[in-house]
């Protein structure tokens, strides 16, 4: 915590403040919770709370909005604004977008939360101090080995009969897999998502979108850890991480 006494140093850079964006309006439908996830307990509390917490602590962060499913807005702190999302990841973000304003965002999703105030400042630091990007990404490296098929992947349960063939191993040299949080310079943002529902519709992040309309995106490398919360599986193994992360330390199950 900050203290009047004694303030972080920030690094130059960090000066313009970021707002942030939480993207928690899905329905989680692959949890299977029977509700929406941002609102699933996990190590004590709502899931979407830990990031709210990251955001709180990260120097380089002053605005929150948070977007959640239509009928679910709710109380969720101080300083956090909270919006009805779309029926699109991507529409839930523009929705939360226009009650910013300033020059850089930080897009989040709630279903990542092992988020922490150090990655988020990084990533600010990161886009203030490069004026020709107009976004960074924070990505973990590919670890698995990474196979192309010969035909597209068949829907779930058609697998089991036969399934694909390999046509090739693609090497990893190039390879990242994306996280959130994702910081923009918010005009580019907001360019990026004024483009065709289809496009919105195809769009996994907001950094595709940007990508697309010509603007550079910078990956800065991010730890495995900063896992998203997709399935019951997720869920078990973010509880253990959470439950680790704030345990006082040196303190051991039964001691
Ligand atoms: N999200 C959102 N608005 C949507 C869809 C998703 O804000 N219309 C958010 C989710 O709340 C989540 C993040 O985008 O924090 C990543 O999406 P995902 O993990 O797919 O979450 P859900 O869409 O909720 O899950 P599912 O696809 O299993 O239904
Ligand atoms: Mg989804």
């Amino acid at each position: 915590m900050r203290s009047a006494s004694a303030p972080r140093r920030l690094p130059e850079a960090l000066s313009p403040t970021a707002s942030a964006v939480i993207a928690a309006a899905g329905s989680g439908e692959r949890l299977g919770a029977g509700g929406p996830k941002a609102f699933v307990e996990l190590a004590g509390r709502p899931l979407v709370q830990w990031s709210l917490e990251a955001f709180a602590l990260a120097e380089s962060i002053g605005p929150v909005v948070v977007a959640v499913p239509p009928g679910s807005e709710r109380e969720l702190g101080v300083g956090v604004a909270v919006v009805a999302g779309g029926e699109q990841r991507s529409q839930s973000v523009a929705a939360a977008l226009e009650e910013i304003d300033t020059e850089l965002v930080a897009v989040h999703d709630a279903a990542r939360p092992l988020v922490t105030p150090e990655l988020i400042d990084e990533l600010v630091a990161k886009l203030a101090s490069r004026p020709d990007a107009a976004g960074v990404i924070a990505a973990a490296p590919l670890t698995d080995t990474v196979k192309r098929a010969r035909e597209p992947r068949p829907p779930k349960g058609e697998i089991a009969r036969g399934g694909p063939t390999v046509a090739q191993t693609v090497s990893r040299d190039h390879l990242w897999s994306a996280q959130t949080p994702q910081v923009f310079r918010a005009a580019d943002l907001r360019k990026a998502l004024d483009t065709d529902p289809q496009r919105i519709a195809a769009a996994t992040d907001e950094a595709m979108l940007v990508e697309k309309a010509g603007g550079k995106v910078l990956i800065h490398p991010s730890p495995a850890e900063n896992l998203k919360v997709t399935t019951e599986l997720d869920l078990r193994v973010a509880e253990l991480l959470l439950t680790q992360r704030t345990r006082p330390e040196g303190r051991r199950p039964g001691c």
